[in-house]
């Protein structure tokens, strides 16, 4: 286990705050629900890192909707994502009968996104659309664009509200840079 002053001296600066966070999330909650209004919604996050952006954005969503979770493994040629993608908890609903969004906390090279967004396309949704709080489009390897990002992000490695260093930092309520030093 990490000591708290080891701990707190890799938050390096606060990038975006609970209330930027809070405001954005709560416009994006608007628009879905007038989007989506009278329609079957099913919102999906590929685990973990998208946890807490779900939580907080389905409490903005003030129409009918269904929540589900996935767990997928990236397969790593060496230490770079090979972008194909292991499902390990798959969805246990139809998605033919729904329209998808898939939350997601960040689109960095776009490799695990790509192949997922495959591997829902594959099974018939009525709409299928990608909604990231972060991009840091200044990182994709692969031909790949969300359709709604809440922040885009310069090339830096961020931590907090749901993202990790090492499994640490998913807790705090902002996002802030990682101090790699
Ligand atoms: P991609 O396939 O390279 O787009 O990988 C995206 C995944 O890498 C995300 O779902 C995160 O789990 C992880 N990731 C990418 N950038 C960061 C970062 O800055 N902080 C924490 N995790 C990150
Ligand atoms: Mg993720």
């Amino acid at each position: 286990m990490q000591n708290k002053i080891d701990y707190e001296a890799k938050i390096k600066s606060i990038l975006i705050s609970e209330e930027k966070i809070k405001k954005a999330l709560k416009a994006e909650g608007e628009r879905i629900s007038r989007e989506y209004e009278g329609k079957p919604l099913l919102l999906v996050s590929v685990l973990k890192g998208a946890f807490v952006f779900m939580a907080d954005l389905c409490r903005e969503i003030t129409i009918p909707c269904e929540i589900a979770f996935m767990c997928a493994e990236s397969y790593y040629e060496g230490t770079v994502s090979s972008g194909k993608v292991n499902i390990t908890m798959d969805l246990k609903q139809d998605i033919s009968e729904y329209n998808v969004i898939i939350v997601e906390d960040i689109v960095d090279t776009g490799r695990t996104l790509s192949e997922v967004v495959e591997i829902f396309r594959s099974r018939n949704p009525l709409s299928l659309s990608v909604v990231t709080l972060l991009d840091k489009p200044e990182r994709r390897v692969v031909k790949f664009e969300p359709d709604v990002a809440l922040f885009t992000i310069p090339d830096r490695f961020v931590i907090g509200y749901g993202l990790d260093c090492g499994e640490y930092y998913r807790n705090l309520p902002y996002i802030a840079e990682y101090n790699a030093e």
